[in-house]
């Protein structure tokens, strides 16, 4: 698939500005803090509903404005479409025209794999990281999973809750118990299934760039639903003092190991960039694996990351699917489109 154009309106240093994208490779270039990442994030913003860079939306506002609208059109290969957001006090998103209640609506429409300077930290940083990054790959394909998530936190909480309370009957745990492990073992299947999608991928793509072996290790509490609610009756206790729930698919995480070892404890700098490359295109490849067209890839800042001959190689084997790459300064290859970004203007060359 592939965006047409975007408009942008009041958002973070723009006031007003279009793009219009060409098919195969976009280059957004200029000095620091001119508006590089923004761009991105307002296409992020679209496919997600959402940024990757704050929980508060209203940081996307213009300093001194009151709203800002983000519009984009795109196609793909049965249909295209629209999608537009604006947010102010609340958010309004419409798809085609016809305004949505649920983000779950939303999901899908744009499928996107975001490539970041941050992302190292799905290796470096506890294991919520990498269930979002899970919950964006799998949201994105499988409406159902989002509603089963919500589902369970909902639950969880409402469990939660009722584990502070001062008198606390089994009675009633077992019902939260009950639909706890129903949804958490639901979660687990679909994480499961695309955690071996990426499984089957990665391995081959990662040889390919480098001659380590990189393998993927799940762990959940929820793999068996009868074994969970004995699980969550072990805990009953220790759940009653802390007034948490301790065991559950809120704490699931993911290992990557290169050559056996735990990357995160083991691994350089390099091979760190290198294994969330190739996560990274693994992802892009269950995604075509499952529509059967490649989602759009935005890859901010990431010419730093890598030496000439890994950009090269890389640039190469993404040549014929939409990418959008910021940087620093305007690389000359073939075919791509570059856009100078200055002071929160775009000019297309
Ligand atoms: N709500 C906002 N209103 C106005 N300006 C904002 C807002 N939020 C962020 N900015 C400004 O946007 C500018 C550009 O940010 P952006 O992250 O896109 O830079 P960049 O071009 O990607 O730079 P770098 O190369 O350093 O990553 C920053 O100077 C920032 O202060
Ligand atoms: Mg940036």
């Amino acid at each position: 698939m592939y965006l047409k154009n975007i408009k942008i309106k009041n958002f973070r240093n723009y006031e007003e500005q279009e793009v219009k994208f060409g098919e195969k490779l976009n280059i957004f270039y200029g000095e620091n803090a001119q508006g590089k990442t923004n761009i991105l994030e307002s296409i992020f913003l679209c496919a997600f509903g959402k940024s990757f860079r704050t929980k508060k939306e209203k940081e996307m506002i213009k300093k001194g404005e009151e709203f800002t609208k983000v519009e984009v059109e795109y196609q793909k290969k049965d249909r295209d479409g629209k999608i537009s957001i604006k947010i102010s006090n609340k958010k309004m998103i419409s798809v085609n025209g016809v305004k949505i209640k649920k983000l779950s609506e939303l999901l899908g429409n744009i499928n996107i794999v975001i490539f970041t300077p941050d992302d190292i930290n799905i290796l470096k940083n506890g294991p919520s990281t990498r269930r979002r990054f899970l919950d964006m790959m799998i949201g994105q394909l499988r409406t159902n999973y989002v509603y089963n998530l919500n589902m369970y936190l909902k639950t969880l909480e409402q469990r939660n809750n009722y584990l502070k309370q001062k008198d606390v009957k089994d009675s009633m745990l077992e019902i939260w118990d009950e639909k706890l492990s129903d949804y958490g073992h639901k979660i687990f299947l679909y994480r499961n299934e695309f955690i071996e999608k990426i499984k089957q991928e990665i391995e081959e793509i990662h040889s390919e760039i480098t001659d380590e072996e990189i393998s993927i290790k799940y762990k959940s509490d929820c793999e068996n639903t009868e074994e969970y609610k004995k699980h969550l009756l072990r805990n009953r206790k220790i759940d009653q003092i802390k007034g948490f729930t301790s065991a559950g698919t809120h704490r699931d995480d993911f290992k990557i190991l290169i050559n056996g070892e735990e990357i995160n404890v083991f691994g350089s700098q390099g091979q760190n960039r290198t294994a969330i490359l190739s996560l990274k295109l693994a992802e892009l490849k269950v995604i075509y694996n499952d529509i059967e067209e490649y989602p759009i890839l935005l890859l901010d800042d990431f010419m730093s990351e890598l030496d000439e001959k890994r950009i090269s190689n890389f640039l190469n084997k993404i040549k014929n699917i939409q990418v959008i790459i910021t940087c620093t300064r305007n690389i000359d290859i073939k075919n791509s489109v570059p856009y100078k970004v200055k002071k929160g203007t775009i000019h297309c060359e």
